[in-house]
């Protein structure tokens, strides 16, 4: 191990899971280089702020962290500010003549040379460090796991090739391509080493894990693989295209018992003449039949998705028809974002682009509709035994907070746990469900069948 002597980072990750991965690998390198994290950034001698770029807010978040951290060279004691991920890639030329406290700019396949480019940074060179888009790192490297040490997310491919119209993601991540099965093993022992229980398997798209490497979907077996390894209890499987779920896959689903009976599904929309919009490459008729099946094959299957409100072109009828969709089809979870016009993108360039408060007023609508069913299925769930994986205890009380296999780390609700004997972040209990709270649930420990 290298002596940096004791240079401190401050590190900032922003965005989707998939980019909080890259930042776990780059503070697992940096610290292997000896510096030493730190979590005040007016205490830190190099700041890294890896970004997301994919919608409006998120850039603008970028931009202001980017800002005031740059602020720390002036009043603190930073002498280097780094900017990585999504915007660097997007950016980079920008980043640099427009902010001049930024010292180095890396690529989203570049992260693996954080450490050499803190050494160039530090020696008072100025750094664009940028691979081929395409480029595949598999870093084999401690990942600091920032997100409580029992629960993490396993990356299992890069980039993509659906080319949906308002999505910027392939030119910031490249084509798809899936890390090896070997890699993402080695990835998941190690992460099951360090405590990890829960597993939350991402990419821009799971479901086609594997055809770019192997000539065929490979996430079924993955997971089998995945499901071997000790000390890992569940995995999640995130981000599936709906018409790229196999029976096999479904199958993995049914017969592994370490996998969450839980799908992200992120469908858009529910209207054909949106979808076709959208270039998606499903019809309404055709989410039906796979959300149909996935319930009729897993009756306690939750299933979460992700809608766009205001695309270009969608009249009320549209809007509507998406309305009653949602209300059809019942979602465990469901999230809406206004659609983002992203310069560079198809959709940015079609006519018909909507009114931000017709956007947010559609948005609401699809909130408020959701949120009925959201409450109905939580009541649902009162009298139901559960296991739950218990992530930390509420300050000067004996209630306890976790999590059922039908909530996603940050996305979903909570269950407040009551529990006659001390617990430990990261326990798996079973708990009886005894009342709903809006998204949340509470509950009190079974003990004769605790884990
Ligand atoms: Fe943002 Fe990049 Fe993720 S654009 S959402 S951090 S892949």
């Amino acid at each position: 191990m290298e002596n940096r002597n004791n240079l401190t980072i401050f590190f900032v990750s922003l965005g989707c899971d998939k980019n909080l991965v890259d930042s776990e690998v780059m503070l697992g390198i940096l610290r292997e280089h000896g510096f030493l994290l730190v979590d005040d950034e007016m205490e830190a001698d190099v700041i890294v702020v890896n970004t997301c770029s994919f919608i409006h807010d998120a850039k603008e978040e970028s931009i202001q962290t980017i800002l005031e951290m740059a602020e720390m060279k002036h009043s603190c004691r930073c002498k280097a500010l780094i900017v990585t991920g999504c915007m660097a890639e997007r950016y980079k030329e920008e980043i640099l003549t427009e902010i001049e406290e930024v010292d180095a700019v890396i690529g989203t396949t570049s992260y693996q040379h954080i450490a050499e480019v803190v050494d160039e940074v530090l020696q008072g060179q100025r750094v664009q460090q940028f691979d081929d888009l395409q480029a595949m790192p598999e870093v084999d490297v401690r990942r600091t796991v920032t997100t409580g040490g029992y629960s993490s997310y396993l990356k299992i491919a890069e980039g993509c090739d659906k080319h949906c119209t308002y999505c910027i993601i392939p030119k910031l991540r490249g084509s798809y391509r899936s890390y090896s099965m070997e890699y993402l093993i080695r990835q998941a022992e190690m992460l099951a080493e360090q405590g990890v229980k829960e597993l939350n398997i991402v990419a821009q798209e799971t479901t086609v894990y594997g055809v770019d490497l192997y000539g065929r979907k490979m996430l079924p077996e993955l997971l089998k693989k995945l499901c071997r390894i000790e000390g890992i209890s569940w995995i999640r499987i995130l981000y599936c295209y709906p018409e790229e779920i196999t029976d096999e896959l479904i199958q993995v689903i049914k017969e592994e018992p370490k996998i969450c009976h839980y799908l992200d599904l992120p469908i858009q929309h529910g209207c054909d003449r949106i979808l076709k919009r959208m270039g998606r490459r499903t019809t309404k008729a055709e989410l039906k039949a796979i959300i149909g099946r996935l319930w009729e094959e897993i009756p306690d299957i939750a299933l979460r998705t992700t809608l766009i409100a205001g695309f270009p072109g969608e009249t009320e009828a549209d809007h509507e028809e998406l309305l009653n969709f949602v209300k059809d089809m019942r979602f465990d979870r469901l999230g809406v974002f206004t659609y983002s016009e992203e310069e560079g993108t198809a959709a940015a360039e079609m006519p018909d682009q909507i009114d931000e408060s017709v956007k947010e007023e559609r948005r609401d609508a699809l909130m408020m509709a959701q949120q009925e069913i959201a409450f109905e299925k939580s009541d649902e769930m009162i009298g139901r035994i559960v296991d739950v994986l218990v992530e930390g205890r509420l300050p000067e009380e004996d209630i306890y907070i976790g999590r059922t296999y039908r909530d996603a780390p940050d996305v979903d609700g909570y269950v407040f746990i009551n529990a006659e004997e001390e617990m430990m972040s990261g326990d798996i209990v079973r708990v009886q469900i005894t009342d709903a709270q809006d998204y949340d649930l509470v509950g009190d420990v079974i003990y004769e069948f605790t884990e």
